[in-house]
């Protein structure tokens, strides 16, 4: 099997020191990490990052010649070369690193979320990876967790019925998690949003937080609540069908299943069965290794992977809709 070579741009958390977290223990929350799983088809070869402690870091920790560890991530592109490239800088650089980064002869990228914070940068990344037929991944880890991949099958499946509508809550900053909100929204309906109204619960002129609805395709509504609280890992779904409903609860640490069913209460209704708790077993295997996993199948496969940037640039759209609507009293804004 053809061994690929992958690189890293910003080598922080979501880059390399999530895995080093004492309650992340166990399973691989980095593209480092993931990399380093997937030996047998990729090496972890070079990284950079402006900060010395994380490239020292970088290296003891995934073995990595210190040669091959640069300040200056241009310099690692020009003389390290590489098939696969992951950009974890803070999202205000994504663009102009993945710009540099065309400029090599690369087989698939990672971006890290959400894929730009306007709809220019998030187009031109989605466009000039297409041209330079580079494929494109925007790691919306959720798409890749077990949980939400079996919500998704079920909804498929028709087993909640017609979606009627999905309701999500988030912490707060609609960039930073409201984009992975409007993701795994889109996600487990499969329906596309067409509309916004928003208004602003958190003012903040990097970030903001907002509150609003959305109009998806088949005429399913959603809502987007915020708690106000960047210190929570608060991420819940409800999705209502005409048969049942699904709770995801506490980022899918609970998943619940409930059919509609003929109440045995009140005669010629019908009412929510008994909790059918849908997940018995869990897999251990990480989000981000299928995510790397994905992009290397991708690759291989010249097929498109399973968070598109196409859809990272929907989240955009959407997130740039609504701040415009929060700012013209919750106008509906069409997508
Ligand atoms: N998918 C997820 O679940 C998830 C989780 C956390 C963060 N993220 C995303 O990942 C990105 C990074 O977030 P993070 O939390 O890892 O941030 P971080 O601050 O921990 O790491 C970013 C690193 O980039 C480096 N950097 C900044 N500018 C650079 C440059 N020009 N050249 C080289 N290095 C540079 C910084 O020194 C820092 O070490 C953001 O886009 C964020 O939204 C995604």
């Amino acid at each position: 099997m053809k061994k690929y070579r992958a690189g890293i741009i910003g080598l922080g958390q979501v880059a390399n020191t999530f895995d080093f977290e004492k309650e992340r223990a166990g399973s691989i929350w980095t593209h480092a990490g993931a990399y380093q799983f997937l030996a047998d088809q990729v090496s972890l070869v070079a990284g950079a990052d402006l900060d010395e402690q994380k490239r020292t870091l970088f290296c003891q920790k995934r073995d990595i010649n210190s040669a091959f560890c640069f300040s200056d991530y241009c310099q690692m592109l020009a003389q390290v070369p590489l098939d696969l490239l992951s950009v974890c800088v803070p999202t205000p650089y994504h663009y102009e690193v993945v710009k540099e980064a065309l400029k090599y002869p690369l087989k698939g990228i990672i971006v890290e979320k959400p894929i730009a914070l306007n709809t220019e940068q998030a187009q031109e990344i989605v466009s000039l990876t297409e041209q330079h037929k580079v494929k494109l991944l925007v790691m919306y880890n959720r798409r890749y967790w077990y949980e939400y991949q079996q919500v998704r099958q079920l909804i498929l499946a028709g087993k909640v019925g017609k979606i009627i509508s999905v309701v999500g809550f988030y912490t707060s900053q609609i960039f930073n998690i409201g984009s992975h909100l409007f993701n795994t929204m889109s996600f487990l309906i499969n329906e596309k949003p067409q509309w916004v109204s928003a208004h602003q619960t958190i003012a903040d002129e990097h970030d903001p937080t907002l509150a609003g609805t959305i109009g998806y395709s088949n005429n399913i509504m959603g809502y987007f609540i915020p708690n106000n609280q960047r210190r929570d890992a608060f991420f819940d779904i409800k999705i209502i069908g005409t048969d049942g409903v699904i709770d995801i609860r506490s980022n899918a640490r609970f998943v619940e299943w409930h059919e509609m069913i003929p109440s045995d209460r009140y005669a010629g209704y019908r009412e929510l069965a008994p909790l059918e708790s849908v997940f018995t077993t869990r897999e251990t295997n990480s989000h981000f290794v299928k995510a790397v996993q994905d992009l290397i199948t991708t690759v291989d496969t010249n097929t498109s992977p399973i968070s598109s940037g196409q859809e990272a640039f929907s989240d955009v759209l959407l997130i740039e809709k609504a701040l415009l609507s929060a700012a013209n009293n919750s106008q509906k804004f069409f997508l």
